[in-house]
């Protein structure tokens, strides 16, 4: 019996862990959950015996993967993976995999959420906007981007869009004009929604020179990593353009600042929970369990990150 062990730190909602336990027994997987841990060592005291290992943005690195030496596979149930070392897996031939695509819908609803919350100055009663003819520039076009666009439809904002890869046919069909650059895309945008992961590439690359682009009253969502955030830039931007607001599912290390001197301009949700919602859940860790089914049973590697 292979087994799984699922490390959560902020646990999946109970009807998903029932559901992920009745599939991986019905396909004779043994499977524990290892939830709510709060140290390292519960964490790697957990893993001892895991031959494939799910987890959400729990911290994945060389120590915790050398306390499990009968790992195979780990499943990042979710879409970024920036919290797997991956050379370390690549080293050890343990195959890393995401679920793209499963928690979109949740994380785009947060998204517009936050969009909305802003636009109605975090219900303190006063006059606000609507969302109605604005601009909403999406930066990232993968499958939350394109959840959000869909969301949005029916407020009628006008969407651009920015991604490397994406082609013409999908912006396309989302309705969404495509911007040349990054740079254009934060000019022509009042609202930004963050939707790329972090890398070496990203990681503080939205800086004051790209937000100092934006249009008057302009409103950062990020739902997406707080290490895309150049904080310097960010607190300079907070100071030199009082019509700027920054709503976000993961605070900044900032954060003290932004609370005390820019009251109305700032707010972060208590705990990262875009994608904390029970359909979400269910979507992600199903597919992870079954993704690890289908590893062992058939060598299936299809959404390998490490490759
Ligand atoms: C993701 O990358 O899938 C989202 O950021 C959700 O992360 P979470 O599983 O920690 O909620």
């Amino acid at each position: 019996m292979n087994k799984i062990v699922v490390l959560t730190e902020k646990p999946f909602a109970s009807d998903a862990v029932n559901k992920m336990s009745d599939i991986a027994k019905a396909e004779k997987f043994d499977i524990k959950f290892v939830e709510n841990y709060k140290t390292k060592e519960e964490a790697y005291e957990g893993v001892k015996d895991a031959e494939a290992l799910i987890v959400r943005s729990d911290i994945v690195d060389k120590d915790l993967i050398s306390h499990a030496p009968n790992l195979k596979i780990v499943v990042r149930a979710g879409a970024g993976y920036d919290n797997i070392d991956l050379n370390a897996c690549t080293e050890r031939k343990i195959v890393v995999m995401n679920t793209p695509g499963q928690n979109s819908n949740a994380v785009a609803e947060l998204a517009l959420a936050l969009m909305l919350y802003t636009a109605r100055n975090f219900f303190d009663g006063s006059s606000g906007i609507e969302l109605k003819g604005k601009t909403l520039g999406l930066h990232g076009f993968g499958y939350t981007a394109k959840a959000l666009a869909e969301l949005v439809k029916g407020f009628n904002m006008k969407l651009y869009g920015h991604r490397r890869s994406a082609n013409e046919e999908e912006y396309k069909q989302f309705n969404v004009t495509k911007a040349n650059s990054i740079e254009e895309l934060y000019k022509s945008c009042q609202f930004i929604s963050l939707h790329i992961p972090a890398n070496d590439n990203t990681i503080k690359s939205i800086n004051y020179n790209l937000l100092s682009l934006m249009p008057k009253n302009a409103v950062l969502v990020n739902t997406a990593r707080k290490e895309l955030i150049d904080e310097d830039g960010l607190l300079k931007m907070f100071a030199e353009r009082p019509d700027f607001k920054y709503v976000t599912d993961i605070a900044p290390n900032c954060k003290d600042v932004l609370n005390e001197k820019y009251p109305g301009r700032y707010y972060a949700t208590p705990k990262k929970l875009g994608a904390q919602t029970k359909e979400a859940n269910n979507n992600a860790g199903l597919a992870a369990v079954k993704q690890i089914i289908a590893f062992f049973n058939n060598g299936d590697t299809t959404f390998q990150v490490n490759k």
